[in-house]
């Protein structure tokens, strides 16, 4: 088995979007390796140096994962910040770390951009924080999207580095773990593009909403005016619509819409009703479990306790090794 380490933003709600595209893969790998997911709680500082409810947010993340399948039996589930082991391998790689490298990420530009007031050490040092997670625990792997690839490059860099100037052959140089074909994107309810929290109001479809919530907004999906020729090819806000149904309605739901299209017989309004009674029947038993999870404060302790527990085993077991490789000795 490999070991793969994964880190969670904890940052809003999942949205259909992230089910399809993060949770449901990373449900099928822990089934296949030995990972680690982390809830990045000190890389949040980075923009919120001073959280209004940074537990709260926390919390909610953990049980939204644990509600969408991520099973603590199976993986080592656990808070970055239990792990303070995490903090002192990030000190040592920031040694090495330097200021032009740092300096020509891409997303700390971007973050410079974004909050010009607030250009702090800890932004200008994510990859080297994101690097300590991840090579910690020794891994091989990380599931990384599109926009986290320089980080992953930079995770390399440092594991390589290490490796050079100690003249040792102690972390595995991790690689981005591949889901292969199984990436479904999700579009969102605007008519055009994935489906995202930053799209704007409405466009995403959160687990946790409410029924009431879910049938407002697909009855607000953007549509057309409707097909004029039989087989007409399906623009754009049409398509997403489909696509939608393919993930959540039964086969035979698809094609009756699919064939009231190409008949120019659709009824939006009709399509959008079926489309949120089954989006609703499909997320009713993660809005359920959650909801217990969230009122079951002594289960999600136990959970983050034997994370903490079997994360900063394997932390600790690192970092003894990696203070006498450097040198660090008793007298
Ligand atoms: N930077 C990642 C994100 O924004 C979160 C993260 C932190 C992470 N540390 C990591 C991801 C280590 C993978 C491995 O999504």
């Amino acid at each position: 088995m490999e070991i793969v380490v994964s880190g969670i933003r904890p940052t809003g709600n999942l949205h259909l979007g992230n089910y399809f595209g993060a949770v449901k893969n990373f449900v099928k790998m822990h089934e296949e390796n030995d990972c680690f997911f982390f809830i990045a709680d000190y890389h949040s500082l980075t923009t919120h140096p001073t959280p209004e409810n940074l537990h709260g947010n926390v919390k909610q993340v953990l049980v939204e994962y644990l509600a969408a399948g991520l099973d603590p039996e199976k993986a080592t589930i656990y808070i970055q910040s239990d792990v303070p082991e995490v903090t002192e391998l990030y000190l040592l790689l920031n040694m090495n770390a330097y200021l032009g490298e740092l300096e020509r990420v891409i997303s700390f530009k971007e973050k410079i951009r974004k909050q010009p007031n607030n250009i702090n050490a800890g932004l200008l040092t994510y990859p080297t924080l994101m690097a300590a997670d991840v090579i910690i625990h020794k891994a091989a792997k990380v599931p990384v999207g599109k926009d986290q690839e320089q980080n992953l490059e930079m995770m390399r860099t440092f594991a390589r580095r290490f490796n050079r100037m100690y003249k040792v052959d102690y972390f595995p140089i991790p690689v981005a773990y591949n889901f292969g074909q199984s990436l479904v994107k999700i579009p969102g309810l605007d008519g055009v593009g994935k489906m995202g929290k930053s799209e704007g109001e409405g466009n995403a479809i959160f687990l946790v909403d409410p029924p009431e919530v879910i049938r407002k907004k697909v009855m607000r999906a953007v549509t057309d005016t409707g097909p004029t020729q039989m087989n007409q090819h399906k623009p754009e806000p049409i398509q997403n619509l489909f696509t939608l149904m393919s993930v959540v309605s039964s086969k035979e739901t698809v094609t009756y819409f699919d064939d009231q299209y190409n008949n120019c017989q659709i009824r939006y309004g009709d399509m959008k009703k079926k489309l949120a009674e089954d989006v609703i029947a499909f997320t009713e038993p993660f809005r359920e479990k959650a909801k217990e999870l969230s009122s079951n404060n002594e289960y999600l302790r136990k959970v983050a306790e034997k994370g903490a527990d079997r994360a900063r085993a394997s932390a600790s077991k690192t970092i003894k090794d990696v203070r006498e490789i450097i040198g660090f000795k008793p007298f």
